[in-house]
Protein backbone atom coordinates (compact mmCIF):
# COMPACT_ATOMS: atom_id res chain seq x y z
CA UNK A 1 0.00 0.00 0.00
CA UNK A 2 1.01 3.43 -0.68
CA UNK A 3 -0.14 6.27 1.68
CA UNK A 4 0.34 9.53 1.89
CA UNK A 5 0.21 12.00 4.92
CA UNK A 6 -0.27 15.93 4.18
CA UNK A 7 0.35 18.34 6.86
CA UNK A 8 -1.02 21.74 5.99
CA UNK A 9 0.03 25.19 7.43
CA UNK A 10 2.11 25.61 10.72
CA UNK A 11 2.52 22.01 11.06
CA UNK A 12 6.29 21.92 10.39
CA UNK A 13 6.45 24.09 13.35
CA UNK A 14 5.46 20.72 15.47
CA UNK A 15 7.21 20.44 18.72
CA UNK A 16 7.71 24.08 19.12
CA UNK A 17 4.69 24.92 18.33
CA UNK A 18 2.19 25.30 21.03
CA UNK A 19 3.55 21.95 22.84
CA UNK A 20 0.62 21.72 25.33
CA UNK A 21 -1.78 21.68 22.51
CA UNK A 22 0.32 19.75 20.08
CA UNK A 23 3.23 17.85 22.27
CA UNK A 24 6.56 18.12 22.48
CA UNK A 25 7.75 15.55 19.31
CA UNK A 26 9.04 16.92 15.91
CA UNK A 27 6.84 15.42 12.64
CA UNK A 28 9.99 14.14 11.35
CA UNK A 29 10.59 11.87 14.82
CA UNK A 30 7.18 11.06 14.61
CA UNK A 31 6.79 9.83 10.79
CA UNK A 32 10.14 7.58 11.46
CA UNK A 33 8.53 5.77 14.03
CA UNK A 34 5.05 5.19 11.66
CA UNK A 35 7.57 3.89 8.93
CA UNK A 36 9.30 1.64 11.40
CA UNK A 37 5.43 0.50 12.39
CA UNK A 38 4.26 -0.13 8.84
CA UNK A 39 7.66 -1.76 7.40
CA UNK A 40 5.24 -2.90 4.25
CA UNK A 41 3.47 0.36 3.87
CA UNK A 42 4.92 2.97 1.36
CA UNK A 43 4.05 5.71 4.14
CA UNK A 44 5.22 9.13 2.37
CA UNK A 45 5.17 12.82 3.43
CA UNK A 46 4.13 15.99 2.46
CA UNK A 47 4.01 19.65 4.28
CA UNK A 48 2.86 23.04 2.85
CA UNK A 49 1.98 26.80 4.72
CA UNK A 50 0.44 26.93 1.39
CA UNK A 51 -3.38 26.46 0.42
CA UNK A 52 -2.39 26.05 -3.71
CA UNK A 53 0.17 23.74 -2.82
CA UNK A 54 -2.09 21.74 -0.64
CA UNK A 55 -4.84 21.28 -3.22
CA UNK A 56 -1.75 20.66 -6.07
CA UNK A 57 -0.32 17.42 -4.08
CA UNK A 58 -4.19 16.45 -3.24
CA UNK A 59 -4.62 16.02 -7.07
CA UNK A 60 -1.16 15.08 -7.41
CA UNK A 61 -1.45 11.81 -4.77
CA UNK A 62 -4.93 11.57 -5.22
CA UNK A 63 -5.18 8.89 -8.79
CA UNK A 64 -1.53 6.88 -8.09
CA UNK A 65 -2.28 6.18 -3.84
CA UNK A 66 -3.88 4.27 -2.08
CA UNK A 67 -5.29 6.86 0.68
CA UNK A 68 -4.25 10.12 1.96
CA UNK A 69 -3.87 11.24 5.70
CA UNK A 70 -4.60 15.07 5.20
CA UNK A 71 -4.36 17.37 8.57
CA UNK A 72 -5.09 20.28 6.49
CA UNK A 73 -4.76 22.38 9.60
CA UNK A 74 -6.50 25.60 9.88
CA UNK A 75 -7.55 25.55 6.14
CA UNK A 76 -9.89 22.88 7.69
CA UNK A 77 -12.20 25.49 8.92
CA UNK A 78 -12.03 27.64 5.53
CA UNK A 79 -11.24 26.03 2.24
CA UNK A 80 -13.44 25.26 -0.55
CA UNK A 81 -10.31 24.80 -2.50
CA UNK A 82 -9.16 21.61 -0.65
CA UNK A 83 -12.91 20.25 -0.32
CA UNK A 84 -13.18 20.35 -3.92
CA UNK A 85 -9.91 18.88 -4.83
CA UNK A 86 -10.55 15.93 -2.35
CA UNK A 87 -14.10 15.79 -4.32
CA UNK A 88 -11.88 15.38 -7.87
CA UNK A 89 -9.81 12.17 -7.06
CA UNK A 90 -9.71 8.86 -6.67
CA UNK A 91 -8.53 7.44 -3.18
CA UNK A 92 -9.71 7.53 0.45
CA UNK A 93 -9.02 10.89 2.43
CA UNK A 94 -9.10 10.60 6.18
CA UNK A 95 -9.36 13.89 8.02
CA UNK A 96 -6.77 14.32 10.97
CA UNK A 97 -6.61 16.65 13.92
CA UNK A 98 -4.10 16.45 16.62
CA UNK A 99 -6.24 17.93 18.69
CA UNK A 100 -9.72 17.73 19.63
CA UNK A 101 -11.05 20.70 17.54
CA UNK A 102 -14.37 20.17 19.33
CA UNK A 103 -13.56 20.91 22.57
CA UNK A 104 -11.80 24.22 21.21
CA UNK A 105 -12.60 27.66 19.88
CA UNK A 106 -16.34 27.57 18.37
CA UNK A 107 -14.35 28.09 14.75
CA UNK A 108 -12.90 25.10 15.00
CA UNK A 109 -15.87 23.10 15.41
CA UNK A 110 -16.55 23.71 11.56
CA UNK A 111 -14.95 21.68 8.51
CA UNK A 112 -15.38 21.85 5.12
CA UNK A 113 -13.41 18.37 4.70
CA UNK A 114 -15.37 16.56 6.84
CA UNK A 115 -18.31 15.86 4.52
CA UNK A 116 -15.94 15.01 1.78
CA UNK A 117 -13.64 12.73 3.46
CA UNK A 118 -13.84 8.61 3.98
CA UNK A 119 -13.82 9.70 8.06
CA UNK A 120 -12.60 12.31 10.70
CA UNK A 121 -9.79 11.36 13.46
CA UNK A 122 -9.59 14.06 15.99
CA UNK A 123 -7.78 14.55 19.53
CA UNK A 124 -5.46 11.69 20.07
CA UNK A 125 -2.17 13.70 19.56
CA UNK A 126 0.29 12.09 17.18
CA UNK A 127 -1.99 9.28 17.31
CA UNK A 128 -4.43 10.35 15.37
CA UNK A 129 -2.52 10.08 12.18
CA UNK A 130 -1.84 6.12 13.32
CA UNK A 131 -4.93 5.72 13.73
CA UNK A 132 -5.97 7.06 10.00
CA UNK A 133 -3.36 4.67 8.72
CA UNK A 134 -5.06 1.66 10.48
CA UNK A 135 -8.54 3.20 8.85
CA UNK A 136 -7.24 2.84 5.79
CA UNK A 137 -5.15 -0.01 5.45
CA UNK A 138 -8.60 -1.98 6.94
CA UNK A 139 -10.30 -0.27 3.88
CA UNK A 140 -8.23 -1.49 1.15
CA UNK A 141 -8.64 -4.95 2.96
CA UNK A 142 -12.51 -4.31 2.61
CA UNK A 143 -12.26 -2.71 -1.28
CA UNK A 144 -9.57 -6.13 -2.03
CA UNK A 145 -12.03 -8.49 -0.69
CA UNK A 146 -15.28 -6.68 -2.46
CA UNK A 147 -13.11 -7.27 -5.94
CA UNK A 148 -12.45 -11.06 -5.41
C1 LIG B 1 -5.31 21.17 13.90
C2 LIG B 1 -6.51 21.94 14.46
C3 LIG B 1 -6.77 23.20 13.67
O1 LIG B 1 -7.89 23.89 14.17
C4 LIG B 1 -5.55 24.11 13.76
O2 LIG B 1 -5.74 25.27 12.96
C5 LIG B 1 -4.28 23.43 13.43
C6 LIG B 1 -4.08 22.05 13.83
C7 LIG B 1 -4.96 19.94 14.77
O3 LIG B 1 -4.22 19.11 14.27
O4 LIG B 1 -5.38 19.84 15.92
O5 LIG B 1 -3.35 24.06 12.92
O6 LIG B 1 -5.63 20.71 12.61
Amino acid sequence: MNIIIINGPNLNLLGKREPEIYGCCSFEDYLESLQEKYPDITISYYQSNIEGELVNIIQETGFISDGIVLNAAAYTHTSVAIADAIRSVKCPVVEVHISNVHKREEFRHFSYLSPVCMGVIAGFGLDSYRLAIEALINANKEQQEDEH
